[in-house]
């Protein structure tokens, strides 16, 4: 086989673009939106402004961040058709599925006619009131009114808990929906990318984004790592568990990652804020945090010689419990963070759009098979 024919299975070690968003230096554990290290973005900075800055490739000034909250407060509140649109899906789909569907039903307006910037706030402002009114029908209840002065993280656990949280909540969240905005081109990303070189829409794209995230060995490893948690049970059962596990061939969730060969500096981060999360709730919060320290020890020693280490979703399902965010919907929050990723992506590439195409190696019978009608197969 020609080195030009060589398949890269997992497009693992493949460039497939330029992007000056997000740099994940592997070597020393960093991850930089814009160069801004995202540790610090997310200690001193909002989801609102790490919102401007990676849809605008700068930080905006005091004038500019103010005209842009208001913009995005503005669409944080739905609409009553847009409200119909989330109970109808809520009731008949997953929370991913129902996400996917809101923007489904957004790009029936040929998107292209507007300005991409305005479709791109609205996309990312209408995210948490989507999902925390999804996750409110999904129980039974009614739709509310959105409080967009909360911000979209503390507006989205007043959706959920119908209370207005506490400060260190939405602390919380904010640092989860910033750690999660942005991280190059896993496999959601190349997917909205790949629907938005053919001049599909802001909306398509966020769909395939969202469709493509779900996966348990993507975004779907957060609520796999809290129901690992749950079946381990016991601090003194993380040992036999794993052993059983690793026998087994199956996988610890929350452990690994395509790019990160050292510890993931978003889980470093997320780690301490749990450790938080268990003082300040602790009950059950407590008990998931004493089995996540004591698989992430053993584990470590286990896979580390092979370059495998806790990554985000290892930790986020305890700080989720914390602030009330049900199991089922871990996921869905991660999403709701990187849609402005993604949107951010769609605007960069069509900067310098070209048709994504790769091409496959072909593995199937001679060319020339015969053709035998079916009455004469047998
Ligand atoms: N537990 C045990 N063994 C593992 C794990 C794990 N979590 N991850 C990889 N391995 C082993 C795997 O069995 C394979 O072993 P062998 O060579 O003997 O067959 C080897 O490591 C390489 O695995 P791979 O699947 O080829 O590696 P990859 O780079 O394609 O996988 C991954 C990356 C994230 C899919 C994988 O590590 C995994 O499945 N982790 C668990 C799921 C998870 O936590 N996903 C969240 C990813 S981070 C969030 C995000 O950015 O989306």
């Amino acid at each position: 086989m020609e080195a030009a024919q060589r398949v890269h299975k997992g497009l693992e070690g493949v460039y497939v673009l330029e992007s000056s968003l997000c740099l994940i230096d592997t070597e020393h554990g960093k991850l930089y939106y814009v160069g801004y290290d995202v540790e610090e973005l997310a200690e001193k900075s909002s989801y609102e402004e790490v919102s401007y800055l990676l849809l605008n490739g700068r930080l905006p000034r005091r004038s500019e961040f103010e005209a842009f909250l208001t913009k995005l407060r503005s669409e944080m509140e739905l609409t009553p058709e847009e409200k119909r649109d989330v109970q109808y899906a809520a009731k008949r789909t997953g929370p991913m599925d129902a996400l996917a569907a809101f923007y489904l039903f957004a790009s029936k307006d040929p998107p292209q006619a507007k300005d991409q910037m305005e479709h791109a706030i609205k996309a990312v402002a209408k995210a948490g009131s989507v999902l925390g009114n999804t996750i409110r029908v999904q129980r039974g209840e009614e739709p509310i009114e959105s409080q967009p002065e909360l911000g979209i993280a503390g507006n989205l656990i007043y959706l959920v808990t119908s209370k207005r949280p506490e400060q260190y909540q939405v602390e919380f969240l904010d640092d989860i929906l910033i750690l999660h905005a942005e991280h190059g081109v896993p496999a959601s990303t190349f997917g909205a990318v790949v629907t938005a070189s053919t001049l599909s829409d802001v909306y398509s794209s966020i769909v395939t984004g969202l469709m493509t995230l779900k996966g348990p060995l993507h975004g779907g490893a957060a609520e796999a790592a809290y129901y690992q948690f749950v079946e381990i049970g016991d601090p003194d059962r993380v040992e036999s568990w794993l052993e059983r596990t690793l026998a087994e061939k199956r996988r610890v969730m929350g452990f690994g990652h395509r790019v990160y060969k050292i510890y993931d500096p978003r889980a470093k981060y997320v780690k301490a804020m749990a450790a938080r999360a268990a003082e300040l709730a602790g009950g059950r919060v407590k008990t998931l945090y004493e089995i996540a320290v004591r698989l992430e020890q053993a584990a470590i020693e286990k896979l580390s010689s092979r370059g495998l280490f806790p990554n985000v979703d290892f930790w986020t399902p305890i700080v989720y419990t914390a602030i009330g965010i049900p199991p089922g919907y871990f996921t869905a929050v991660f999403a709701v963070s990187r849609v402005v990723g993604w949107v951010a992506h769609v605007l960069e590439y069509w900067k310098d759009n070209r048709l994504i195409r790769p091409l496959h190696l072909y593995t199937g019978p001679e060319p020339g098979q015969r053709y035998v009608p079916i009455e004469a197969r047998g």
